[in-house]
């Protein structure tokens, strides 16, 4: 992982690149399925004159982008997909330089001039490569493979309720740094004053002074790293601490003997303290909703500042002052326009619904998701939870796969909250939900996606349930909502309608408000969205309806429901 790689982008490869379908991989798989010299990665012939097939007279897709939304031949496609480009680079003693992935969905292969440059799994976490010899001068092709092809022991696996969208789904660029660069770098409060970074420099020179400066503060600190180029540094310091009202942002210069790398930080505490969440040591309460990284107008995956202010800006219009980010990490871009806003976030990764838990590599591969995101994200202060699963099923092999999961991620960052998106069990008196899934153990804040009202019960029955949990934890109701086709109008009673969506909130806000424990909820969803599991002709039509917000953009009567509430809220602060 390279910190902050937007900081070291010397070159976007955004735009159109030329690509080629490949359902049968036939670019790279010969007659019996294994990898053959004439690869569409080579640019190699059986014999002169018989390349069956070119790059230069090919389709062209846009990137960043999923392939699935540009182009209706698409729609629906999952294998593999060519991608490539050609650059040039021009000499740059003494400076390396690596080739920068924002994600791609779900396996990617990379080549550059028809060497592997190597590969990555998880099609929603950063990957890069460096360039060999920092990339020599002349012209260059990069050729990218991806393949989204759904697998029982991916991670996803293969059922998921959102679109398997593929491809370069995020900016791809080139990056340059000093020969021995600060590759890694954690900067955050370890308690209320006290400032702690942590930093790792890559490269020959491991033994250098490095400097820690935040000028707006007037704080400098400096220290020498050890021989594997580690540095720790504290210092106390009078900062304004970010809260969603006062999202304060300092800017942090890191300075070694031959690099420099900075950016904007917000400095928090957050801890959970019996039922409730502290900020800063202040009990919060999370005015939140769920979104997926959708475009907001229309199919396709978000991916731009723009989307992200779009999206997140009808978060703040709801009231909101959390978000979470569903089902898996989404881009930077959206985490970073989130602190700006003032919005908390729950983090993700796609381990959702019943992945193959007792399948090694599965747990490999969720651990390095879960890796990727925390140290992607480790600096944004909005980022207070890290989620491990969604929905899945209490069995013993979950167990042991979560418990690990937890163990890995209480390594890797123990400044942050652990949560899962878990169920809830009836109990006899038919009146109680019960929150006593085995994994709570492991988690420090509770998360629930309860459909009362739409997958079961009727929604006046919300009158009389109520909530209870062994688990002397804070309670986020992680999911909870009910579908309505924006402008379609009847009775309270009617599924689909504005008045349905609208009635069974109210009757989840009567709920709410009478659970002690419950420190915040994300309601499902903020717009709908994209999802082959939808099929019902004229109502969803490959979309999931439970948006509050509609896919042209459109605000359902449900949207002024949770406001009036959130309002209500904010107004108790
Ligand atoms: C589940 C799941 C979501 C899904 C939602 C729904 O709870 O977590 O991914 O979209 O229910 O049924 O709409």
């Amino acid at each position: 992982m390279i910190q902050n790689a937007s900081a070291r982008v010397v070159r976007d490869f955004s735009g159109r690149w030329r690509v080629i379908v490949d359902p049968y991989e036939a670019g790279y798989r010969g007659f019996h399925g294994n990898p053959w010299p004439f690869g569409f990665f080579r640019d190699a012939e059986p014999r002169p004159g018989l390349a069956e097939y070119d790059f230069d007279r090919s389709e062209l897709l846009e990137v960043p982008g999923d392939w699935n939304s540009q182009d209706p031949r698409l729609l629906y496609y999952e294998g593999t997909l060519w991608y490539q480009t050609r650059f040039r680079l021009e000499e740059q003693p003494g400076v390396r330089r690596f080739v920068h992935f924002g994600a791609a969905n779900y396996h990617a292969m990379v080549w550059l001039d028809g060497k592997p440059l190597g590969e990555h799994e998880g099609g929603f976490t950063p990957f890069a490569f460096e360039l060999p010899g920092a990339g020599t001068a002349g012209e260059h092709v990069l050729t990218v493979k991806v393949d989204n092809t759904r697998r029982r022991e991916a991670v996803p696996t293969v059922s998921t309720d959102w679109w398997n969208y593929g491809g370069l789904t995020r900016e791809v660029s080139l990056l340059e740094v000093p020969e021995t660069f600060v590759r890694e770098y954690t900067v955050g409060l370890d308690r209320p004053g006290r400032v702690r970074a942590q930093l790792v420099l890559d490269g020959p020179r491991l033994r250098q002074m490095v400097q820690l400066r935040i000028p707006q503060a007037g704080l400098e600190v400096s220290g020498e790293t050890d021989d594997d180029g580690r540095l720790e540094l504290v210092a106390e310091a009078q900062l304004e601490r970010w809260t969603p009202a006062q999202p304060r942002r300092y800017r942090v210069e890191i300075t070694s003997e031959t690099d420099t790398i900075a950016e904007t930080v917000g400095f928090r505490t957050v801890r959970a303290l019996g039922t409730r969440i502290l900020l800063n040591d202040e009990p919060i309460f999370l005015r939140g909703v769920s979104l997926h990284e959708e475009s907001p107008f229309g199919p396709g995956r978000a991916w731009s500042e723009e989307h992200a202010r779009t999206l997140l800006g009808w978060a703040v219009e709801l009231g909101c002052n959390f978000v979470r980010l569903a089902h898996y990490p989404h881009n930077e871009t959206m985490v970073r326009v989130a602190e700006e806003l003032g919005l908390l976030v729950w983090a993700e990764i796609p381990v959702y619904w019943n992945i193959a838990w007792d399948h090694a590599p599965t747990l490999d591969c969720a651990k390095a998701q879960l890796g990727e995101m925390i140290a992607r994200d480790r600096n944004r202060c909005a980022v207070i939870l890290w989620s491990l699963s969604n929905e899945a099923p209490a069995t013993e092999a979950r167990q042991a796969f979560l418990s690990e999961l937890a163990g890995h991620a209480r390594v890797l960052d123990p400044t942050r909250l652990l949560t899962s998106a878990l169920f809830a069990r009836l109990d006899e008196d038919a009146e109680t939900m019960v929150i006593d899934d085995p994994v709570g153990e492991h988690l420090d804040v509770m998360g629930c996606n309860e459909y009362l009202g739409w997958y079961y019960r009727e929604p006046e029955e919300m009158d009389r349930i109520r909530w209870s949990s062994p688990y002397e934890k804070p309670l986020i109701m992680s999911e909870l909502g009910a579908g309505a086709v924006a402008g379609r109008h009847g009775d309270e009673s009617t599924p689909f309608t504005e008045e349905h969506q609208a009635h069974v909130y109210r009757k989840q806000i009567g709920m709410l408000r009478r659970i002690p424990f419950l420190a915040g909820l994300s309601p499902w969803i903020l717009k709908d969205f994209r999802s082959p599991r939808r099929v019902l002709p004229g109502t969803q039509d490959g979309w999931n309806r439970k948006g509050l917000v509609s896919d042209r953009g459109l605000r359902k009567r449900a949207f002024g429901v949770l406001r009036e509430w959130y309002q209500e809220l904010a107004g108790q602060e």
